[in-house]
């Protein structure tokens, strides 16, 4: 099958490197894996009492979502944790009860740091949300350690072991998203 994949990246910054992670991937990912980034910095803050008005951002981004067949989550580590951007979108994507646009829809995560650790924290801090939403989480573990040392000025990644290492991952994340996705 061809996959149309959400790619939610945790950082809004210009120069993210989870930005970087994100474009390197969509280069390096066979043809059946579409990638798409979906912005997620423009969703207000979740709040229920909103939700019979719901902002047209949530709106799309539950459209967006409904619409994709597999999710990549690319997230940095703030404060041993997901970013709050991330948390949210994944609170808007859970809600109204009973319409998740989570629900069996398979996934993957991705954490980095300029530090050792990878990201560990948020990684598995997202991936408990992902237990309770029903996503089936590609057990292959990525806590890119290091990653400002990983892309040149362009933001191209520079590093043969790293690129290895995605073709790995996306081999990976190719076969689960086959055998996982809804039918
Ligand atoms: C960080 N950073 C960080 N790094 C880490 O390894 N563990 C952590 O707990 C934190 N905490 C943290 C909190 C906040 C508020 C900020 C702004 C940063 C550093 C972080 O890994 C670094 O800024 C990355 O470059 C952020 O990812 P992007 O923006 O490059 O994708």
């Amino acid at each position: 099958m061809t996959a149309n994949v959400a790619v939610l990246v945790g950082s809004l910054r210009k120069g993210s490197y989870s930005l970087m992670i994100a474009k390197a991937l969509a280069a390096l990912a066979p043809a059946t894996l579409k990638f798409k980034v979906i912005e997620i910095g423009n969703l207000p803050f979740y709040n229920e009492d909103t939700e019979a008005n719901a902002p047209a951002e949530w709106t799309a981004f539950r459209t967006q979502l409904k619409a994709s067949d597999a999710v990549l989550f690319i997230t940095p580590e703030y404060n041993r944790s997901t970013p709050a951007v991330i948390k949210n979108a994944i609170d808007v994507g859970s809600r109204p009860y009973g319409s998740s646009v989570w629900d069996g829809k398979p996934g993957a995560v991705i954490s980095s740091s300029p530090g050792a650790i990878g990201g560990f924290g948020a990684n598995h801090h997202l991936r408990q949300s992902l237990v309770f939403l029903n996503v089936p989480a590609l057990p292959f573990e990525v806590y890119l350690s290091g990653v400002n040392k990983l892309f040149d000025e362009q933001g191209q990644l520079n590093n043969d072991g790293t690129k290895d290492f995605f073709n790995k991952f996306l081999k990976s994340f190719e076969a689960w998203v086959e055998t996982n996705h809804k039918r």
